[in-house]
């Protein structure tokens, strides 16, 4: 099988797809939104020790299993799974990834097709369109499926090219483009009047914040969301790298740069609520607090961009643009997760899997827009807060306890042979052991009693 398998042609097109799957609307959107409500540096300081004490070495246990195993995560985890009961156990994992990765796509489609339409709204505004641009930014049931099926078609058609022609080619040519266009914007937001007081605000850790466990459980979840644990898609990524590949040292690389680009992200978005406020725009709730989430994006940032005119347009534009970008590179991975397995286990060709599969979430994501009210914040809870940690739970399961020690060595061995006398292993098996699944386990609890 592996030889008809698709492989990343190069260490680069790893990173630069695996990076893009990480970094989305969670680290441009989600990470500062969150930072502001949650006493600013102090949500940063958890959030990094949490990334790289418990997200980069569950991340680390999705890539070493997909890339010893070189196929979806059903098969994967059932081939390394000792006994009869643990391969049941491997197969409903790598099922409820699959299911989790699915509506994942069916929400992120719905949020993404919003920022389809903010970016045309600003064209329409800058070619004075204004009825058409109003139409854009208006929440209605036709403009949100219309938009959603655009984006949804946009991701089928890149992940109908396959590994190397279609997600490492575009990861390739949007990266880059998110990376130029985020300085960019950063470089000028900063430069406005009342910048600088929200800068303040997200380099001073407001420490009375710090221990809340609402503030942690929120950090973990944003962690895991946004390195996309739990539900395969770094596990498939990691079966289409090369053996010859170290495997600690590209997942650090991928790390860092998701947790630099979400940094990064609030360097944009507090300063540019403050510019919102500076500029006469209400930025806090009834209740005192930051306005946040869906409030800041679709309705702060955009009243900012009207107070400052024809160059509001054009900010707003490269703005939705980054945002868009940011999405499609994520949404790929997500759904190479239910495709890699159908085409694996089926004789189903990729190009009827992606669109088949692209059709079906589409039906889900319909479902939730014709019930948005109810299902949307449902839907987004119950998989981000609730099955990424627990499945990112069961990977540190099948790496700490049930896949032999010695196997696990081995394929380190593949890509750099003095593997065992790293700092790495010296430290991870003893983390996926014991660390990652006992705090995963004991937040969750929290969250779930809190
Ligand atoms: N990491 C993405 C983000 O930060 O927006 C979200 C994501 C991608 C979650 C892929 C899950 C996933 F499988």
């Amino acid at each position: 099988m592996s030889a008809m398998r698709g492989e990343f042609s190069s260490r680069i097109g790893f990173v630069l797809a695996a990076a893009g799957s990480a970094v989305g609307l969670g680290n441009i959107w989600g990470f500062p939104t969150q930072a502001a409500s949650n006493g600013g540096a102090a949500f940063l300081l958890v959030y990094l020790v949490l990334a790289f004490s418990l997200a980069y070495p569950a991340l680390m246990a999705e890539l070493i299993i997909g890339r010893h195993a070189h196929a979806n995560a059903v098969t994967a985890l059932k081939g390394i799974a000792p006994g009869p009961g643990s391969r049941r156990l491997g197969a409903a994992t790598g099922g409820a990834g699959f299911i989790v990765a699915s509506l994942i796509l069916s929400f992120y489609a719905i949020v993404a097709g919003w920022m389809i339409a903010h970016l045309l709204a600003a064209m329409a505004e800058l070619a004075g369109a204004r009825a058409t641009a109003n139409w854009l930014v208006e929440f209605t049931l036709p403009r949100n499926v219309l938009f959603m099926g655009l984006f949804m078609a946009l991701t089928v058609g890149i992940i109908r090219g396959g590994v190397s022609a279609g997600i490492e080619r575009w990861s390739r040519r949007l990266m880059p483009t998110l990376l130029v266009t985020l300085v960019l914007l950063v470089g000028y937001v900063l430069t406005l009047e009342g910048a600088m007081t929200g800068l303040k605000i997200y380099l001073l850790p407001d420490f009375k914040a710090l221990l809340s466990p609402q503030l942690i459980i929120s950090a973990l979840g944003a962690a895991f969301f946004s390195l996309s644990l739990g539900v395969g898609t770094m596990l498939v990524y990691g079966s289409y790298i090369s053996d010859r590949e170290n495997l600690p040292v590209l997942g650090g690389v991928v790390t860092l740069v998701d947790i630099s680009i979400a940094v990064m992200a609030g360097f944009l978005v507090l300063p540019a609520m403050y510019v919102a406020l500076h500029n006469g725009v209400d930025i806090f709730t009834a209740g005192g607090a930051l306005i946040s989430e869906d409030t800041l994006i679709f309705t702060v940032l955009p009243a900012l961009f009207e107070t400052m005119g024809f160059t509001g347009s054009l900010v707003a534009l490269v703005f939705f643009f980054l945002m868009t970008v940011a999405a499609l590179t994520s949404s790929i991975s997500m759904l190479e997760v239910p495709v890699a397995y159908t085409i694996e286990s089926s004789a189903i060709s990729r190009r009827r899997a992606a669109a088949g599969i692209g059709a079906l979430i589409s039906l889900i994501s319909l479902a939730i827009l014709l019930n948005f009210e109810f299902l949307f914040g449902f839907v987004v809870s119950l998989t981000t807060r609730y099955a990424q940690p627990l499945l990112g739970f069961m990977y540190c399961l099948f790496c700490g306890w049930l896949w032999h020690r010695d196997s696990i060595l081995q394929e380190l061995r593949r890509g750099s042979p003095d593997a065992g006398n790293t700092l790495f292993w010296k430290l991870w098996p003893g983390y996926v052991r014991y660390v990652c699944p006992a705090i995963i386990l004991l937040i969750f609890l929290h969250s779930l009693l809190g």
